[in-house]
């Protein structure tokens, strides 16, 4: 596939003119420089958006939404990154090939793996595969579903992938980042002897991992990737780039365990599915799918292990206000095993008929009850009661109210009473997250950043004068914008942002761009920041020393290190 660089992504940024595209979405009013609109992204009454023509940049002061137009486009639109690039080149008349991806500084791990997804094919399909084809085919996957999915093999010796990249020319280190490796007296391979289903992130990049075994060894069934720095299992759902296209088209998805479910009902042609790999929906999970915009059917495994996973899930998408379902599949263990046993018909008539979260928790509530016994009928009555306090649908309330009374045999008026009444409230109100006020140090490098961010001269100052910064977080900062301006010699803040989109420090720049857009750059005020800085260091250094100082017992130590305060103290009060 193409590689759309960065200076092409940079390319139509410069071209298109963020007041331009962003105005084409809200209203955008000029005061001052920078032009103001009533932020898409919170429940926003104000303009409190500001979009600034010269960096290229907006930044909400309610909700802190900030970035650049790709980002603008992306979070409007709900698309992925890539999709908002290929939006807003097409706005501004420049062509890109449809087969165009993005680089980021992931892109060595990415192609790693991808490396790693491609030898466990070819091994799959070489005279050293025949039994685990053989276990494919009794499992009734097709050689399109194998291609499809990427499925491989992963050999038994202990360490032939290893060999094979470090002598491609990978670091030792790249091979333990990416989890393909681990490390003993040398390096070896992760899998072994498994069957491997590559994970993909949301942009459709190979991340990892699930590994299962195919002869009756003891070992755990799979095993997968660990975490790494792409590959983060709660922030992964197993397909979810193959089927959010899918799922937005038929306005629902399916959510199973296991990637075996996940690649059968995909393969039997319902493609917006995804799988939790075995783990319960994360925060981040739950993000990805709210961002689809569609109900999601909750479809776990026969079990009461998948019961008690649809009980936690559906609470989290429920309070996420997700539009939920919930499929319980019977006659089948889990969606796998009801595909070989069923029709594809069957299991669209099921979907067709999966129940309300509610309902389901009615139901679940019923098990291992004996209704002829009335404890176990109170004990019922009020666990129902206890769920319909959590909701403010009054026609929910009143309908099982109703059903309640009637079955039970207990008055109405009893229930309602039980019922705590809440005001519904009028529009949904978005709680802001509270800026947590900064610490003076952190301020300080923030600003510092900042003003790398925004001009060769910042950047080079900093080289000289400081070239180290006593905080890991910022110093990663501070080395990838030099890396990004020793690669394309020079730097602004809007192309910076994309540079670091997928990786760790992405949050955090956009906090500093957030909190400082709208300050005016001055060179004075950058020198006493940095001396400021040295201050600091110094400060943080003697405090250092006299902890040091304390401890120590011998004369001659004790004698350096109050040398060594003097010096410090005393270049202090020259600065
Ligand atoms: P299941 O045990 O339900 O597996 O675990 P499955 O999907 O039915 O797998 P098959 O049909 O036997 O091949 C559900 C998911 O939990 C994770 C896997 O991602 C699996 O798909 N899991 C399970 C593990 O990570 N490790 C294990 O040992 C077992
Ligand atoms: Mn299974």
């Amino acid at each position: 596939m193409a590689m759309l660089p960065t200076e092409e992504i940079n390319r139509i940024q410069r071209t298109a003119n963020i007041v331009d595209i962003i105005g084409s979405y809200i209203n955008l009013e000029k005061k001052g420089k920078n032009y103001f609109g009533v932020c898409p992204f919170h429940d926003d009454h104000n303009p409190s958006m500001s979009v600034s023509e010269e960096k290229q940049l907006y930044t909400c002061f309610v909700c802190h939404a900030t970035g650049t137009v790709f980002t603008f486009v992306q979070n409007y639109e709900n698309v992925s990154f890539i999709e908002a690039v290929k939006i807003v080149a097409d706005r501004v008349g420049i062509e890109l090939d449809s087969g165009y991806k993005v680089t980021s500084k992931y892109d060595k791990h990415y192609e790693l793996v991808d490396l790693a997804v491609k030898y466990y094919q070819n091994n799959l399909k070489s005279s050293d595969g025949k039994q685990a084809r053989e276990y494919l085919k009794n499992r009734g996957l097709s050689e399109e579903v194998i291609n499809d999915f990427a499925i491989g093999l992963a050999p038994k010796a202990p360490d032939n992938l290893t060999k094979l990249l470090i002598n491609k020319g990978y670091s030792e280190e790249m091979l333990l980042d990416t989890g393909i490796s681990n490390r003993g007296s040398t390096l070896y391979d992760l899998f072994r002897n498994r069957i491997t289903f590559p994970i993909h992130n949301a942009s459709g990049k190979p991340v990892g991992f699930s590994a299962r075994i195919f002869d009756d060894s003891d070992e755990a069934k799979y095993i997968n990737t660990r975490e790494t720095k792409i590959f983060k299992k709660g922030e992964i759902l197993f397909n979810y780039h193959r089927a959010q296209n899918e799922a937005r088209r038929l306005k629902y998805l399916l959510v199973v365990e296991g990637q075996m479910d996940a690649v059968r009902i995909y393969s039997c042609g319902l493609k917006n599915v995804v799988a939790t790999m075995g783990t319960a929906l994360t925060n981040e999970h739950i993000k990805l799918l709210k961002k689809l915009n569609t109900t999601i059917v909750l479809c776990m495994d026969n079990d009461s292990a998948g019961e008690k996973a649809t009980i936690t899930n559906g609470e989290l998408l429920a309070d996420a206000q997700i539009d939920l379902k919930v499929l319980r599949i019977s006659g089948a263990k889990d969606p796998d095993e009801y595909l070989l046993k069923y029709s594809v018909e069957e299991f669209k008539d099921a979907i067709n008929h999966a129940i309300s979260f509610f309902d389901f928790k009615l139901n679940y509530l019923k098990k291992n009850k004996n209704f002829s016994k009335v404890d176990d009928v109170s004990e019922y009555v009020n666990s129902v009661i206890a769920e319909l306090n959590k909701t403010h649908d009054d026609i929910l309330i009143d309908l099982t109210v109703n059903r309640l009374s009637e079955e039970y045999h207990i008055d109405r008026n009893i229930l309602l009473n039980k019922i705590i009444k809440v005001e519904t409230p009028k529009t949904e109100i978005i709680v802001k997250p509270k800026k947590i006020p900064k610490a003076r140090r952190d301020k300080l490098f923030d600003m510092l950043i900042f003003y790398m961010m925004n001009g060769e001269k910042y950047i080079k100052l900093y080289e000289q004068e400081l070239s180290y910064l006593p905080d890991e977080k910022y110093v990663a900062i501070a080395e990838d914008i030099l890396a990004f301006f020793i690669k394309y010699n020079y730097i602004n803040m809007a192309d910076f942002i994309t540079y670091e989109i997928d990786g760790d420090n992405y949050e955090k720049v956009l906090d500093i761009v957030d909190n400082y857009a709208l300050i005016e750059l001055n060179d004075g005020e950058y020198i006493g920041l940095i001396e400021k800085i040295k201050k600091l260091i110094d400060e943080e250094r003697i405090s250092k020393l006299r902890e040091q100082l304390k401890r120590e017992s011998d004369i001659n130590a004790k004698l350096k290190i109050a040398d060594e305060i003097t010096r410090l103290k005393k270049r202090m009060c020259n600065l």
